[in-house]
């Protein structure tokens, strides 16, 4: 189409769409609950200097069909101008729980919690990362900002991925296509990012970049383990205060090659966990867990767990 616009992109829906509450602000617009006929929805307003990422949200989920369990639903995405304003809407299902993040701050965990919050998060991320041929297939695509803000808990205690603004496919890499100026979150950054060593013409570079993100996100997982849990820290809080810089990161993460401090619990399944996060962050890209393989030590790990 000449706009450029998906064609799935509805006009029409935000007219039918009431808000009722702001339920997040951040860098990227304001997260706000609201109705759409008898379903309760989520509706991301983007700044509109961040249309790339509407737009690139608005692709993938209208291109491809993301339907999946542990993947946030897409109900539309509508553009509208309020007087010289354009306004960029993103609707999706609501998740009343909210983040892993706001989660994690609110309450402990069981070990059978943490393994329905990880196996059903590894599960999102792994449809992600996999191609699917035929009909009903999908392209391999990497999140790119993967952290516990960008994970939502559903009412049954599983998780879906959120935010895919920043995602690629291999066939954007391959064609070139990734003219987003957005970032990553530098927290959460690998260490060939911020090294800027990563091969960018190389799809698997980015798939690598998202399991050392996951590492990090294991870590603040089992840190709200109970009966040794502690208090709730994002990864790297001793070392870089709140909106670290490219810098201070790389300082960290490549010159000092520091990690999280895994658990100390004894418990064979926490061990188990605590091993999976050193293989997840490798300093190596290339040694990192492929998304799969994870899948299958966590389900090894949740068998062996009878307590
Ligand atoms: N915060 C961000 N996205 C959300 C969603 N879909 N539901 C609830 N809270 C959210």
């Amino acid at each position: 189409s000449g706009s450029g616009l998906p064609l799935m992109v509805q006009r029409t829906l935000a007219k039918q769409v009431t808000l009722t509450d702001c339920v997040g602000k951040g860098r990227y617009g304001e997260v706000w609950r609201g109705s759409w006929y008898a379903d309760s929805v989520a509706v991301k307003i983007f700044f509109s200097r961040d249309e790339a990422s509407w737009r690139r949200e608005t692709e993938i989920y209208s291109t491809v069909l993301l339907r999946h369990e542990n993947i946030l639903a897409y109900i539309g995405s509508d553009m509208t101008s309020r007087g010289s304003c354009t306004q960029l809407w993103l609707i999706t299902h609501f998740h009343p729980l909210g983040s892993l993040y706001e989660h994690l701050n609110r309450t402990t965990l069981t070990r059978h919690q943490m393994m329905a919050i990880c196996l059903s998060a590894i599960n999102g991320l792994l449809h992600l990362h996999t191609e699917i041929h035929g009909t009903q297939g999908k392209p391999a695509i990497a999140h790119r900002d993967i952290k516990t803000k960008n994970i939502l808990v559903k009412v049954n205690g599983e998780c879906c991925i959120a935010d895919l603004g920043l995602a690629v496919s291999r066939q954007h890499v391959a064609a070139g296509l990734q003219h987003n100026p957005r970032q990553g979150t530098k927290r959460y950054m690998s260490p060939e990012m911020l090294d800027q060593s990563i091969n960018t013409s190389c799809f698997e570079s980015f798939l690598k970049c998202d399991v050392y993100a996951w590492g990090l996100v294991l870590w603040e997982v089992c840190r709200r383990v109970q009966p040794r849990a502690r208090d709730y820290r994002a990864p790297f809080s001793e070392l870089a205060a709140s909106d670290p810089s490219f810098d201070d990161m790389r300082k960290i993460v490549c010159v000092d090659a520091a990690r999280p401090d895994v658990p100390d619990d004894p418990h064979p399944t926490m061990v188990g966990m605590a091993n999976l996060m050193r293989e997840c962050w490798h300093q190596n890209p290339s040694v990192r867990l492929p998304a799969l393989r994870i899948k299958k030590t966590l389900l090894k790990l949740a068998s062996n767990d009878n307590s």
